[in-house]
């Protein structure tokens, strides 16, 4: 295998193209033990790559078994792998969508990861794999599932599959009837995820898990290991020497999504008895998406330079580093428009202006009408009709997570997800709903449902906040609501006590 060779030769344009990240040495081990556990005759790779599992196969067994295919789409990545003396290896330069080739003992893979949109031959291969696993595959958006169900669909009677899967896989709505499958039919066995994943997989740009199924027809718990750090696999090659926690199958339903339920495990924090999901109250939804932040946010200079009335723009949090306190006022809207911040946003209601005129004249020349978001839309500068938003939640944070009690008229680009109340429940609530996100115990919780993208950076999707859970309205009740309104002033100009007062009021519930 000549890794760092392809990878310092081969433009990332390409690898991108092809779904090419390797699958480190220590995780392809891990795989290779647990396909070659009952001395498997057939096996394959269907993302052959540059052949780290056969060579971690061999290693484990020099080559007993009788035969190993992989397929290979691109042919450019075979020119750096040498095999043709191993007689017991048949490598393909073929797409293993289209591919027909029976059943196999042994199955280990890392899927090329990416949306199956841009896969040009979907439209081919779809129907094939439909007809052969007689299943509809609708709404699939990644190439890696459908490898999944097709590979799935291969294994033999007791044959083993190891997999790499993007963890968000058993979130997704298309990816509840492959749960579903997995579970009736007693598939999967083990799911290892990473707490560190970018120490393990530096070159991953979504979150990952080892899947590990074997078809033997067992009704047996499912076994969830969380890696915590690389030494842990380094040490470890055999799944069986792992830490893991059971989790019976009825536990694990199929059409809930399961990061929270693994991530529940692990986590000190159990959620409170009586708690209920956060959208009982209201939803998040995505902040405005411009596509072109640079043209419609406007600070002060801006305005007076391009002579735009306050008929054409409105107030708009640009920038999750605008906020620096819990709680924003009106005030602060204006020490930020003063300190010359981007705080407008171009919201065009008089196109007749001269000024309009000749400042969309400037972003046709820029070129903004052309962006990928823009071109869509009919005028391209037209922006989405919000509302201010009374609680916001940062979408990306590195330890506490960054939510604001907004009581500014600003509306907010995708830096944050706003928060709107539904009328019955939500509207009465807001101030404690607040006061229970800032709490450690609120943010604890929420953060059962992250996403990790590494370096300690936490991602949180408007589904993800929407689905966490936080006390119910009897449990509310026992907060008044002075008491969450001192909480906000206080967070105001101290943010640390204001968490203590928070984390007072919620233990009150929750005892
Ligand atoms: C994520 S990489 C994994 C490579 C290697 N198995 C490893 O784990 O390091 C996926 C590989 O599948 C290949 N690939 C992409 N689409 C494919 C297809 N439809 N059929 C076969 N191989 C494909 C890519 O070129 C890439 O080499």
């Amino acid at each position: 295998m000549h890794e760092s060779t392809y990878i310092d030769e081969i433009p990332l344009n390409h690898r991108k193209d092809y779904g090419q990240y390797f699958t480190p040495p220590n995780v392809a081990r891990i795989m290779a033990n647990w396909i070659m556990k009952h001395n498997p005759q057939t096996i394959l790779d269907p993302a052959f790559g540059l052949g780290i599992f056969y060579d971690e196969i061999k290693k484990i067994n020099s080559l007993n078994y009788s035969k190993f295919i992989g397929y290979e789409i691109d042919s450019k990545i075979l020119t750096y792998i040498d095999y043709n003396s191993n007689k017991n290896i048949t490598l393909l330069n073929n797409d293993y969508l289209e591919s027909d080739i029976g059943k196999f003992d042994g199955i280990i893979c890392n899927p090329p990861y990416m949306r199956f949109q841009k896969f040009l031959n979907r439209h081919n291969v779809l129907p094939i794999i439909e007809q052969k696993i007689g299943k509809k595959l609708v709404g699939y958006s990644n190439i890696a599932s459908v490898f999944l169900v097709k590979s799935l669909s291969e294994l033999n009677k007791n044959g083993k599959l190891a997999y790499i899967m993007p963890l968000e896989f058993f979130n997704t709505g298309y990816g509840k009837e492959i749960k579903k499958s997995l579970l009736e039919n007693h598939l999967l066995k083990h799911i290892i995820i990473f707490e560190n994943e970018k120490e393990i997989f530096p070159d991953a740009t979504t979150t990952v898990c080892i899947l590990l199924c074997s078809n033997d027809d067992k009704n047996e718990n499912i076994k969830i290991t969380l890696v915590k750090s690389e030494e842990e696999i380094n040490n470890k090659h055999d799944v069986d020497n792992l830490n893991y926690f059971e989790i019976k199958i009825n536990n694990l339903p199929f059409n809930k999504k399961w990061s929270p339920i693994f991530l529940s495990f692990f986590s000190e924090q159990k959620i409170p008895e009586g708690f209920t999901k956060v959208s009982l109250y209201g939803s998040f939804k995505r902040g405005i998406a411009t596509g072109a932040n640079d043209f419609f946010a406007l600070t002060k200079s801006d305005l007076i330079k391009y002579k735009i009335s306050n008929n054409n723009i409105c107030k708009c949090i640009t920038k999750s580093s605008q906020l620096k306190n819990p709680v924003f006022t009106e005030d602060y809207f204006h020490v930020l428009y003063n300190n010359n911040k981007p705080v407008y946003c171009l919201d065009i209601k008089d196109h007749n202006e001269q000024s309009i005129i000749d400042y969309l004249k400037l972003g046709v020349k820029r070129g903004v009408n052309t962006r990928y978001l823009t071109k869509t839309r009919n005028p391209w500068y037209r922006i989405e009709n919000r509302k201010p938003a009374p609680i916001l939640f940062g979408v990306f944070s590195r330890g506490h997570l960054k939510v604001i009690r907004n009581y500014s008229t600003a509306i907010n680009f995708t830096c944050f997800h706003s928060f709107y109340p539904n009328f019955l429940f939500g509207g009465n609530e807001i101030d404690k709903l607040f006061v229970y996100f800032l709490s450690d115990i609120g943010q604890a919780i929420i953060k059962l449902n992250k996403r990790v993208y590494g370096e300690n950076l936490d991602k949180l999707e408007p589904g993800d906040l929407n689905d966490c859970f936080c006390p119910n309205l009897n449990q509310f009740a026992l907060i008044r609501q002075e008491e969450a309104e001192k909480v906000i002033e206080i967070a105001k100009t101290n943010q640390e006590l204001a968490v203590k007062m928070s984390n007072e009021l919620i233990e009150r519930i929750i005892k």
